[in-house]
């Protein structure tokens, strides 16, 4: 491929409420491929992406995009329609990854892949019954902990689903797992190191985990080799199960009482900052974020 002749249109910003941390991704990817000798010119997406495509056309797009209409599908729906080839996951994996009940719904059954314990509710309906506490009631179609409640006791209950109802139809309620956080980022099928998420104080608390500043990142993540090898194995069998490509990101805590990472979502467009978790992972092995910017894009498809 001729670098200087294929113009790579970085997809930034949108309609998402993640438009902030798209603009810096995309800002990053489009320097970065610069750097490598692309021929780039950054989009900044609205409701004209169509007409802005057809009056100033594109080889290929490099989505930088996150949440609604840049991640779940739909951005990907119409560059399949024009027939504009596209970084990352196709229409359909984007979409189930975008909805973490249609997720998980997906990956029961995956060997490898551990769950936990869940049950839904949507509007209307009652608390379900034997539910043990705590637990963790998301909104599915949500990111960056956004609606997000743990429920200690029955007290709790009003106040998680007015927070979750807010946002989502239909609520995920999800065993409380006890344990640290880690990621781990897979290309083209293959996982980078596990990057380990501590929070500074030590604690963890539900609430302080959360706080920005407060959290420090470990990158290869010193945990038991079984451990680390279980969490690649189960990132890599989720992005084969829903049909990811190019670079995701799985999330999943380490359960505290036996060392069993348990899945909790897999994100189809990470953070692509130069300081972002996928790219410190591929850093771990060598790979520099150009580089990575570049692997990704080489891997640009039209299929679903
Ligand atoms: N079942 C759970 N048990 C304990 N903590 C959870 C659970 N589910 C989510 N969390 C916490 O909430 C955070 C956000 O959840 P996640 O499912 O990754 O959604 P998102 O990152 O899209 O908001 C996680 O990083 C984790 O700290
Ligand atoms: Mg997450």
């Amino acid at each position: 491929m001729d670098k200087a002749k294929t113009r790579v249109g970085v997809l930034l910003g949108g309609l998402s409420g993640e438009r902030p941390i798209s603009l810096k991704s995309g800002a990053g990817v489009a320097g970065a491929l610069r750097e490598r000798g692309w021929n780039v010119v950054e989009i900044d997406v609205g409701r004209d992406l169509a007409q802005k495509l057809a009056a100033d056309p594109i080889d290929v797009a490099w989505i930088a995009l996150h949440g609604k209409y840049g991640e779940d599908g739909c951005v990907q729906g119409l560059l399949e329609i024009l027939g504009i080839p596209y970084t990352g996951s196709g229409v359909r994996a984007s979409s189930v990854c975008m909805d973490k009940i249609a997720t998980k719904r997906a990956l029961r059954g995956i060997p490898g892949v551990v769950l936990a314990a869940d049950a839904t509710v949507r509007r209307g309906e009652a608390w379900p019954v034997n539910v043990p506490l705590p637990v963790v009631v998301k909104p599915p179609t949500s990111g960056s902990t956004l609606g997000i409640s743990k429920v200690n006791v029955m007290a709790d209950v009003p106040a998680a689903l007015e927070a979750g109802f807010a946002l989502d139809p239909e609520l995920l309620i999800e065993e409380f797992v006890e344990g640290e956080e880690i990621t781990v980022a897979v290309i083209d099928g293959h996982a980078l190191p596990v990057v380990r998420i501590l929070p500074k104080s030590g604690f963890f608390d539900f609430a302080a985990k959360y706080t920005k500043g407060e959290t420090v990142y470990e990158c290869p993540a010193n945990l038991p080799i079984d451990v680390t090898t279980a969490a690649q194995r189960a990132a890599e069998a989720s992005y084969a199960a829903l049909g990811c490509r190019g670079l995701s990101r799985v999330d999943f805590i380490v359960r505290k009482r036996d060392g069993v990472p348990v899945f909790l979502e897999v994100n189809t467009i990470p953070g692509m900052t130069a300081t972002s978790l996928s790219p410190m992972a591929a850093g771990a092995i060598g790979v520099t974020y150009p580089e990575l910017c570049e692997r990704v894009l080489l891997g640009a498809s039209t299929n679903v």
